[in-house]
């Protein structure tokens, strides 16, 4: 008798859905999407030109930027549906939605160490200043935290970051402690040298194959080309465009507005 042979089942991920999310700063609208649903696919990019209005609606999602009208919504792999446009963002990673920044403004004040230890604490009590038992801490999450550290190069986690290539890896790494089920990346290998964008992607496919979903914003479109499963396009503020990388790559309007003639 031959036996079943049954497909694994894909991962269940959860989705983010946008409906009419709009955002003006100083009477110029610089978001307005009508519906978008994010998570469909496990490695998902977003991109478009400088100013399309990317992480505007990235932080919109992640309620760092109220949105003027319209809604954002988490559809979890179980459990129900939450308003994440109503909730405060620092309840965000309670609900596994996570975001790196584009342009990072902190780890200036503790070591390495502290930091790491700092984010993988915070989302746990929601109660960042309240006083913790470092050592408890450690006990938990060094291992993890030393792990990582090792694989990104890092020598000394007493030292403070002081490039913005390491504070952009130790802000991945935090988003990492942090075990998310929604992960966005904005722009988290530029300014990289090639070997650490490797381990950044090798590392993104990592935890999309374990169930994470990835929204990824990036200028780098090599990363895009090969990272993603299905690509947005945005520009002046409208997502445009959905397809598999191939496509978007060779559209006329991804041409005209962003890639330019001779790119493929
Ligand atoms: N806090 C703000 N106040 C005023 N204007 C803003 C603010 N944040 C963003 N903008 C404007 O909104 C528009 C979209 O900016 P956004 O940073 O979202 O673009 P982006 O697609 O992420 O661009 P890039 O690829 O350069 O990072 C730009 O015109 C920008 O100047
Ligand atoms: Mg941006």
């Amino acid at each position: 008798m031959v036996a079943d042979v049954v497909a694994p089942a894909p991962a269940a991920r959860p989705q983010i859905r946008i409906e009419g999310a709009v955002k003006s700063f100083g009477g110029h609208v610089v978001v307005d999407v009508d519906e978008l649903v994010l998570g469909d696919r496990p490695i998902e990019g977003l991109i478009g030109p400088n100013g399309a209005g990317k992480t505007t609606l990235m932080r919109m999602i992640m309620h760092s930027i109220p949105l003027d009208r319209g809604s954002v919504t988490l559809r979890p792999v179980d459990g129900p549906e939450v308003a994440l446009s109503k909730l405060p963002a620092d309840q965000m990673a309670r609900h596994g939605v996570v975001k790196s920044n584009q342009v990072i403004t902190d780890f200036d004040k503790l070591t390495i160490l502290d930091s790491l230890l700092l984010a993988s604490t915070e989302h746990r009590y929601e109660q960042p200043y309240r006083v913790f038992s470092e050592e408890l801490v450690f006990e938990r999450y060094g291992s993890e935290i030393a792990r990582y550290l090792d694989y990104f190069g890092f020598t000394d986690a007493r030292a403070l970051a002081l490039s913005a290539g390491e504070k952009k890896l130790l802000d991945i790494i935090r988003c990492l402690l942090v075990k998310p089920s929604f992960l966005m990346l904005d722009e988290p290998t530029a300014g990289l040298p090639g070997e650490l964008t490797e381990k950044v992607m090798a590392t993104i496919r990592e935890i999309a194959a374990a169930g994470t979903a990835v929204v990824i914003v990036e200028h780098d479109l090599n990363v895009i080309w090969s990272l993603c499963d299905e690509v947005h396009f945005m520009a002046e503020g409208k997502v445009v465009l959905h397809g598999d990388p191939q496509s978007i790559r060779e559209h006329r309007t991804v041409v005209e507005k962003y890639l330019g003639e001779g790119h493929v």
